[in-house]
């Protein structure tokens, strides 16, 4: 992408940033000029976030994989796309240019279309961190059909919930996957989900592991054998700028998590634009992500916005503690990994290792290292800033969510002030405000409000797969004329924003969300729960953990089998990520009379915070309350 996106100096960000408020059409039309279109818009944005309604670039018609791949061909078909770097580090890494890229791509795609599937319809990945899973990515949006990745740590039962919203009609996937030491079985869990999912036709199965897994005869493919003998080229389908990209699921405070749309135009734009400026990306450089395509740190930053700028993005299969908690340092020496991006979850479990293993390796390529997905503690901060960055690299604190799509707010590489804990300015074209309890404007400073946004950019959500409804009402509803992020925040003096964390029933563990409502189901699925209410806690390496108080049918015999069944029934609703750190068992719940679980003094007793319950007159019956502090564990 041509250089003349990329913001120089503060002054310059600044002006951009007037100039996106004043004129927000004018500003993301010459940007998207950058990108190669088959048919231009009509119209750069037309809003309302009342319905909401949500275009940008309307009418005109694009592919996202030819701005990604075919466009560098000429000049930098040579150049490398995608480094792999394999969990364990005696095996080989791969390597594509982008030219090789390319290729593997289209193959998957006639493949994809060989096998039936069309424009529109949707494509389920669930896959381990290896090459083939970005090329699924591309693939699909090569022919038009929709992908859905499913992080492969989710349990069958979330697969199948995924699957049948989405309806989709093929399941890409893996034999297995490395994780450390350990290696976990990924078609057999497939398997075991698509016993209710009608609408999936065929599978696709990548060999990983060499296990030979079961396969279903007229269904089930080996990737080697419907991808390897396809052509090189395959046509980009023309697409509009409005039509679905990808979904991908995420929990929020109520029911089943939900399919989140983003559409192929203002997404492309975007990701790309915010991936030049935040990492300050030169030509030369080698940049890596740490975070899986699962979620959507993956999509932006390993796949969509390094590949439409042209960019070479390193993706690892492994886990930062194996074979040492060295693998992260020892990586980046090895590619000379310039811009470098993880979770505040990693730096602290690495901090916990000791500095030993950083300071074995020189990180003299890192300009940029940056931290997404939780709130950032000063501690890990500073550690981050001295031990890897070297007092050298600019710490860039991105924040944003699955919604958004791209970055919101943070640093601009080295251009940026800098303040521990503080993600910073937002990004041209983002309008944050703060509000209060009652929904109005927060215009002082040093204050903490509702983070929320009151404008329209390009890579935001358009809906929640086949319920618009549900989108209205979970970001549009609540403070009106508004799009709510369920995020707190703080805006010091200079109008630097702190994210503080969710103020809604998300719980953030280890950068991965999950619902109260979903968690709380999973257990209630234990024949001998009656009732269960959780909370999130503060964890020193996860950020947060799960608090559960659990209710009962009959006397429990046996406590620590009963925790065992319960945390069993989380990891086959959810997968093992979700189970609760902490199980409490209790005779009743803190309720107000009109029967509301009071999560507020339940987050104060996981937190220990007992001193500032305050009033439980209110509840229905307060005693209770003493009786889940005497048994806090
Ligand atoms: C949290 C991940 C503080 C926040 C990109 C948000 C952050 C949720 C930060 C979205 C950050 C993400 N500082 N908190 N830099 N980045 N969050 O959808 O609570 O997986 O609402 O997107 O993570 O998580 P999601």
């Amino acid at each position: 992408m041509a250089n003349t996106l990329k913001i120089r100096t503060f002054e310059e960000y600044q002006e951009k940033y007037q100039q996106s408020i004043e004129n927000p059409e004018k500003f993301w039309g010459e940007i998207a000029e950058e990108f190669q279109w088959m048919k231009k818009w009509e119209r750069v944005l037309d809003w309302n976030f009342d319905e909401p309604k949500l275009e940008w670039f309307k009418g005109a018609k694009l592919n996202i994989t030819e701005n990604a791949l075919d466009r560098h061909l000429e000049t930098r078909g040579n150049k490398l796309a995608l480094i792999w770097e394999p969990n364990d580090p005696k095996e080989r890494f791969v390597r594509y240019t982008y030219r090789e890229l390319h290729d593997k791509v289209c193959q998957l795609a006639n493949a994809l279309k060989e096998m039936g599937v069309k424009k529109g319809d949707r494509v389920c990945i669930y896959l381990p961190m290896i090459p083939e899973l970005a090329i699924s990515l591309l693939a699909c949006a090569r022919i038009g059909a929709i992908h859905s990745v499913i992080f492969a740590g989710f349990s069958s039962s979330s697969i199948m919930d995924r699957v049948n919203d989405a309806q989709a009609k093929m399941v890409i996937t893996a034999d297995g996957l490395y994780r450390g030491a350990k290696q976990i079985p990924l078609k057999r869990v497939v398997d075991e989900a698509l016993e209710n999912c009608p609408s999936v036709e065929k599978v696709i199965v990548y060999n990983r592991l060499n296990w030979e897994p079961n396969m279903v005869a007229g269904r089930d493919f080996k990737w080697e054998e419907v991808v390897d003998y396809q052509s090189k080229s395959c046509p980009a389908e023309p697409m509009d700028a409005e039509d679905p990209l990808y979904i991908l699921y995420t929990s929020g405070s109520t029911g089943k998590p939900k399919g989140v749309v983003h559409t192929c135009g203002g997404y492309m734009v975007g990701t790309a634009y915010t991936f030049l400026n935040v990492f300050q990306y030169e030509e030369s450089d080698v940049y890596w992500c740490t975070a899986d395509i699962g979620w959507v740190t993956g999509h932006s930053y390993i796949v969509y916005g390094p590949l439409l700028t042209g960019a070479t993005t390193v993706m690892f299969e492994g886990i930062p503690t194996y074979p040492d908690p060295g693998r992260f340092w020892q990586i980046i020496d090895k590619y000379g990994v310039n811009q470098f991006l993880t979770a505040p979850t990693a730096i602290r479990s690495l901090m916990a290792h000791g500095e030993n293993h950083v300071l074995a390796y020189s990180l003299d390529s890192l300009k940029v290292i940056g931290s997404v997905g939780e709130p950032i503690n000063d501690e890990a901060w500073k550690w981050y800033h001295l031990h890897v960055g070297k007092e050298r690299c600019a710490v860039v604190d991105n924040w944003w969510q699955t919604e958004t799509g791209a970055v919101m707010i943070s640093g601009l590489g080295n251009i940026s002030p800098m303040k521990p804990t503080y993600a910073g300015y937002p990004l041209p074209g983002v309008q944050p405000v703060l509000l209060n309890q009652e929904g109005q404007e927060i215009q002082e400073s040093d204050v903490e409000g509702y983070l929320c946004m009151k404008a329209p950019w390009p890579s935001m959500l358009r809906t929640t797969w086949g319920d618009h409804e549900r989108c209205k009402n979970t970001y549009f509803s609540n403070y009106k004329g508004y799009y709510f992020s369920g995020d707190g925040a703080k805006r010091d003096k200079n109008g630097m924003y702190r994210i503080i964390g969710r103020v809604d029933d998300v719980i953030n563990v280890s950068g991965h969300r999950f619902g109260t409502a979903e968690i709380e189901n999973a257990i209630n699925t234990n024949d001998n729960v009656v009732e269960s209410a959780v909370v999130g806690y503060p964890h020193p390496v996860k950020g947060q953990s799960i608090y559960a108080f659990v209710i009962c049918e009959s006397e429990i015999e046996d406590e620590a089998l009963m925790r065992g069944a319960i945390i069993e029934s989380v990891a086959r609703e959810i997968g093992r990520i979700a189970i609760p750190e902490k199980i409490q068992f209790v005779s009743g719940l803190p309720k107000t009379r009109s029967g509301k679980i009071m999560r507020r003094i339940l987050r104060k007793i996981a937190e220990d915070e007992i001193a500032s319950i305050g009033d439980t007159s209110t509840l229905l019956d307060p005693q209770i309350v003493d009786e889940l502090i005497a048994g806090k564990l």
